[in-house]
């Protein structure tokens, strides 16, 4: 293993997973629910004390590292992984929270930029980490509050609690209806019978989305607010109606899109209970509808895998998932038609873009732990 053979003590590892969403995108920001659950895929990481005066991590995949000095924590100005790293351990001092030079080395097998937050996952598996190997008595909800905070402070992306949570909290088979105001979730088993999830990565990294998220983030903010309410979690339909004629048709539309989102997620939850999941795959076209026209986060690449996906009588639904611009969509479909529509998807694709998408499954999975 490389950590041992570079600092020559054995780590504690941890895995921390990535996690889908079903449904409820952009609502975790607005109090809103989300419909969340952690996979089988993640990031490892091995952490233990350094007996030097400085601090190392190592991108195992990338075969990069960074070394730095605990007294003197900043953001890198090009930095791309280090700063989830460097954020998290500001985030614990910033607590009290005292912690001694470490050596860590990560890697894993979520794809970056998919969609599937391998941000999370490292912040996460950070955090849990740290808070093992020197004791700082950090409950769960605090060490995911902490990699929240690294990714609005150190990475500039003020996102809301949902992937965070879903990679700490996950339950194996389960997906999780997270209430995003109180942080707390109702796990519901799910049954896919003759159906899964498969995932469709268009390959596009959604790297100017981080801009575009913050502005969405604060059109709600200020729709809220001219509402008088906290959030648009506390907004109906008929509460915009009585301010449609003071904002933009586009901001109205992005605004109702939020509404009818949370709405659907809650919808959704029902439906996982009572089993139907031919409903559960219309509000996921409905999302998608939404994603597309409403709140305007989607691209052509998603909407194209998507218009196919509605073209099929064995998919119940799909749409695009996580941030948006780019990623992945979920997909929920017969497992007879799984191979043929696969083929189709990537030949179609590949036609239409002269580039490849990538197809995944995943399995419902447990959240952060350590591994042995
Ligand atoms: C990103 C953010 C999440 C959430 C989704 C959209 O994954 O990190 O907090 O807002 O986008 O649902």
């Amino acid at each position: 293993m490389s950590f041992k053979s570079r600092f020559e003590t054995d780590p504690l590892l941890v895995f921390s997973p990535g996690r889908i969403n079903l449904i409820g995108e952009h609502t975790d920001y607005n109090d809103g629910f989300v419909f969340p659950a952690a996979v089988d895929k993640g990031i490892v990481a091995a952490i233990g004390k350094s007996h030097t005066l400085k601090s190392q991590a190592c991108a195992f995949d990338k075969n990069e590292s960074v070394e730095f000095s605990l007294n003197d924590i900043k953001p890198l100005s090009r930095g791309g992984w280090q700063n989830y790293i460097l954020g998290v351990v500001a985030e614990i001092q910033n607590r009290s929270r005292i912690v001694d030079n470490f050596n860590l080395v990560f890697g894993g097998d979520i794809p970056d930029g998919a969609g599937m937050s391998s941000s999370a996952a490292l912040e996460n598996a950070v955090v849990y980490g740290l808070n093992e190997v020197f004791g700082l008595s950090l409950s769960k909800h605090e060490m995911i509050l902490i990699s929240q905070k690294a990714e609005h402070n150190y990475v500039g992306v003020k996102c809301g609690i949902m992937d965070q949570y879903a990679s700490m909290f996950g339950v194996e088979n389960n997906v999780l209806l997270l209430d995003c105001r109180t942080v707390k979730s109702k796990s519901f088993e799910i049954d896919f019978k003759d159906y899964e999830l498969i995932l469709i990565n268009t390959n596009v990294k959604h790297s100017l989305s981080d801009s575009a998220y913050n502005d969405r983030r604060s059109v709600c903010e200020s729709i809220a607010s001219m509402l008088n309410v906290k959030s648009l979690r506390d907004a109906t339909e008929y509460d915009l109606e009585t301010i449609k004629d003071g904002v933009t048709p586009e901001n109205y539309q992005k605004a109702l899109y939020v509404i009818q989102e949370i709405e659907r997620t809650v919808k959704a939850s029902k439906a996982v209970e009572e089993g139907n999941l031919k409903a559960l795959g219309e509000l996921l076209f409905a999302s998608h509808n939404g994603l597309q026209n409403q709140y305007k986060v989607s691209c052509e690449e998603l909407d194209f895998l998507v218009t196919l996906a509605k073209l099929n009588g064995h998919v119940l639904g799909a749409r695009m998932m996580g941030g948006g611009f780019g990623g992945c969509t979920i997909n929920l479909i017969e497992k007879t038609e799984t191979k043929s529509f696969k083929s189709f998807i990537s030949e179609s694709y590949k036609n239409r873009f002269n580039k490849v998408c990538s197809i995944y499954h995943v399995k419902l999975s447990n959240g952060t732990r350590l591994i042995h």
